[in-house]
């Protein structure tokens, strides 16, 4: 079916030669404007292609029509799928059906379609939650479908699955250069910081940036806080992804992490310490932990030559100043407005 034939931060060891040259291609990121889509654009822009957008408004991705017209008229030789619905576990939880029937269809509508326009290569990004709530930590990529998922996020975690399958089968069947990354948890510029969706480092960001401007005591932190957790920063993620592109082809999904975890408290502390807040934290103990511990394997990932370069205290500075400016405009121009 398919018309084509049918690859300084970030290296630890010299990858293998590329077996994928991006090199004048022309690469469709899909989500452009979202955390991940956005950092991929600043990334690709280091690159010699020619990147390739286009928004909500232009293309719905659950219609299957609107995206066939969108491989019309942008003919992309590379996908990055970086557009889903994304949310936290009270989001999941409240709207099962969009999270299930939203990212089903746009996995379905943009694999099948890159497979029917003759795209050279596409990249699936699913998230570390397809993994089983119980897996063997650090979780490695053979976990997967091996016991039951989280309940919380299952309907997001199912249509991740179908996508990586999608991907695998495409490969298999039409000999489609379909990859799939498995990232953990990311932060960083572009991310949500509304309190009430929020993910944790965005989220107790905001927090720290209200004690400041309220002169609170303390911050209130959601558990126990001994949870461990790892944490990318999405900068990262980007030149990981510009690397699996070249050096990875390949059916199983791969993981993407740091391979470092942290316990939220100690997460906490260095949030605070990177927005200079001298208060103090508050473990609301009656709200959830969730799993006590989700650290991905990475060793796949090293083993093709590339490890995360930005540490958590870094990535956390970074994101900070970038929330602050972000922030301050939006204060400012509500100011002017008012
Ligand atoms: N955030 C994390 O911690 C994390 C961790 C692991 C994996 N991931 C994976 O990374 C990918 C991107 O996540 P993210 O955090 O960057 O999410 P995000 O910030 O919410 O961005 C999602 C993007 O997808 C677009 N989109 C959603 N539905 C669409 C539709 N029907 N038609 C067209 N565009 C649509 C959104 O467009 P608008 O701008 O118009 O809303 C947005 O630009 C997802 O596949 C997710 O599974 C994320």
């Amino acid at each position: 079916m398919p018309t084509g034939s049918l690859s300084s931060a970030g290296c630890s060891k010299m990858p293998e030669a590329p077996i994928f040259d991006l090199a004048g291609k022309r690469v469709w990121v899909a989500g452009h404007r979202g955390l991940v889509g956005s950092a991929l654009v600043r990334r690709l822009a280091r690159e010699r292609c020619e990147v390739l957008t286009a928004g909500r408004d232009v293309a719905d991705l659950r219609r299957r029509d609107d995206v066939d017209a969108l491989y019309a008229s942008l003919r992309p030789d590379v996908v990055i799928l970086a557009a889903a619905r994304v949310g936290g576990i009270l989001a999941n939880n409240s709207f099962p059906v969009d999270f299930l029937h939203d990212n089903l269809a746009i996995a379905n509508n943009v694999i099948a379609g890159a497979a029917e326009s003759g795209v050279e290569k596409l990249l699936f990004l699913g998230s570390s939650c397809i993994y089983p709530r119980e897996a063997p930590q650090p979780i490695r990529e053979e976990a997967l479908l091996s016991a039951p998922l989280e309940p919380t996020n299952e309907w997001y975690a199912v249509a991740k699955i179908a996508g990586l399958k999608l991907c695998q089968a495409y490969r298999r069947q039409y000999g489609c250069d379909f990859i799939s990354a498995m990232p953990t948890n990311l932060y960083g510029p572009g991310d949500n910081f509304d309190i009430a969706s929020a993910h944790v480092i965005p989220g107790l960001l905001a927090k720290v940036r209200k004690a400041m401007e309220d002169d609170a005591r303390t911050i209130e932190v959601w558990g126990t806080g001994r949870p461990r957790r790892e944490f990318l920063y999405v900068d990262d993620l980007a030149d990981a992804l510009v690397h699996l592109l070249r050096h990875y082809s390949d059916e199983p999904p791969i993981n993407v992490g740091t391979g470092s975890e942290v316990t939220i408290a100690d997460l906490a502390w260095t949030i605070c310490e990177a927005a200079g807040y001298s208060g103090g934290l508050q473990f609301d103990t009656s709200r959830p932990d969730g799993t006590m511990r989700k650290l991905l394997d990475v060793s796949r990932l090293h083993g093709l030559g590339w490890r995360a370069g930005t540490s958590l205290r870094d990535g956390i500075a970074r994101t900070w100043l970038w929330y602050l400016d972000a922030h301050d405009s939006v204060v400012r121009d509500a100011r002017v407005t008012a």
